[in-house]
């Protein structure tokens, strides 16, 4: 099977990148990766050698480049992970998510349907849904809550799954969808919560936390995130969404007190700053559908995830380290002066 995996040199697409490139190597995997800011090929670096494996520079939507790649390529399956991901960009800057994460997912499908695949699959996310209210754990997101989203970044990922679930309809098109909540993890660039407090934790410099901390996110960690979708490739029906989660809700406030104690610094580390506008309170997902129809089940609570998060920062300070600094943005040069 040749397998296409948009947005691989993100968080999540490396990291199933790794779990596709490790457990299939009868399989092959190419990612395709714009490199945006987001993308870091030293992410990609464990599994760039590897036979079954190859990466390729490019924009979901440039046209005429996915119609090439596509017909060279002859994908059996594509992942679409390629997506500006973070809320606070979409409040600055709406218009590059309408165009990736929209615009991007309908160049992908013209190319799948003009090509042909046996599965296109679309990386999508809780935020789809709203948000719940703090004093009602009781409620939960099912696959049929009413979409009803409250950022740019969460209005463009709900226009993208309404689109491909009127390619399905409309022309026929195998897709599935899947919606997770927070991930967490290695790789996982430090402008979002976790890898921020941890990297703001070590240098000791201030940690930003919104409005009074309260909000709440159901954190789960990457690798079951990868399993849940390489699980939905293979056994999963064509137009059904899958909701993925695993019942970990924390506070915000909460998350950064846990690593503060785990690295052993000071809470007076937090500051507590402007919220952010239109800022969603608590989500919580019902992955009961995936457990009982395709037998999914999570290996990490948050506990144990956390940790083993914190270990991989700790003993991988050059993968964020250069982030910081900026350096990871000159690997591609360096590795491809090297390579033509
Ligand atoms: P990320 O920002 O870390 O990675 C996104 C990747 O997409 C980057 O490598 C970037 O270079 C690439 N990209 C962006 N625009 C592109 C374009 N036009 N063409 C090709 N590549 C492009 O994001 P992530 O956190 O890994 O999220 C991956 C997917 O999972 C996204 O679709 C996101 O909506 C979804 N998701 C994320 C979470 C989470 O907690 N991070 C949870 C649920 C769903
Ligand atoms: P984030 O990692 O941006 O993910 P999302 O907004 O997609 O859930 O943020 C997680 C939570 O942490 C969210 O409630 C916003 C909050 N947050 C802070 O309090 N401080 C920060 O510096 C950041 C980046 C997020």
């Amino acid at each position: 099977m040749k397998i296409l995996v948009t947005g691989g040199a993100g968080f999540i697409g490396g990291n199933f990148a790794h779990l596709m490139v490790n457990t299939y190597p009868e399989d092959e995997i190419v990612v395709l990766d714009a490199l945006t800011y987001a993308g870091n090929l030293e992410t990609l670096e464990p599994v760039m050698d590897r036979p079954n494996f190859k990466f390729i520079k490019g924009d979901i939507t440039d046209r005429e480049f996915i119609d090439q790649c596509f017909e060279q390529e002859h994908f059996d399956v594509v992942v679409n992970f390629a997506a500006e991901s973070h809320v606070d960009r979409s409040i600055e800057d709406p218009g590059i998510f309408l165009r990736t994460n929209i615009l991007g997912v309908q160049t992908l499908m013209d190319a799948c349907r003009k090509y042909g695949i046996r599965r296109y699959h679309q990386v999508s996310t809780d935020e789809v849904y709203g948000d719940l209210p703090l004093d009602r754990p009781d409620l939960l997101f099912h696959e049929d809550t009413p979409i009803h989203t409250s950022s740019p970044y969460s209005a463009s990922k709900a226009s993208a799954d309404l689109l491909v679930l009127a390619y399905h309809r409309t022309f026929g098109l195998p897709v599935t969808i899947s919606r997770c909540s927070n991930n967490y993890g290695p790789y996982h660039f430090p402008e979002k919560l976790i890898p921020l407090v941890i990297s703001k934790a070590l240098a000791e410099e201030p940690i930003p936390v919104y409005g009074e901390g309260a909000n709440v996110r159901d954190w789960l960690y990457v690798n079951d995130h990868c399993t849940a979708i390489d699980l939905i490739l293979r056994k999963g029906k064509d137009g059904e969404i899958y909701n993925i989660g695993g019942h970990n809700e924390v506070s915000n406030l909460d998350v950064v007190k846990t690593i503060l104690k785990a690295l052993d610094k000071p809470e007076s580390l937090i500051h507590f700053v402007k919220d952010r506008p239109g800022h969603d309170l608590r989500y919580a997902m019902d992955p009961t559908k995936i457990e009982t129809e395709l037998g999914w089940k999570p290996e990490y609570r948050f506990e144990t995830g956390i940790q083993k998060t914190i270990d991989w920062y700790l003993s991988n300070r050059d993968w964020w380290e250069h982030i910081v600094n900026g350096e990871y943005q000159n690997y591609y040069a360096r590795m491809y002066r090297e390579r033509v």
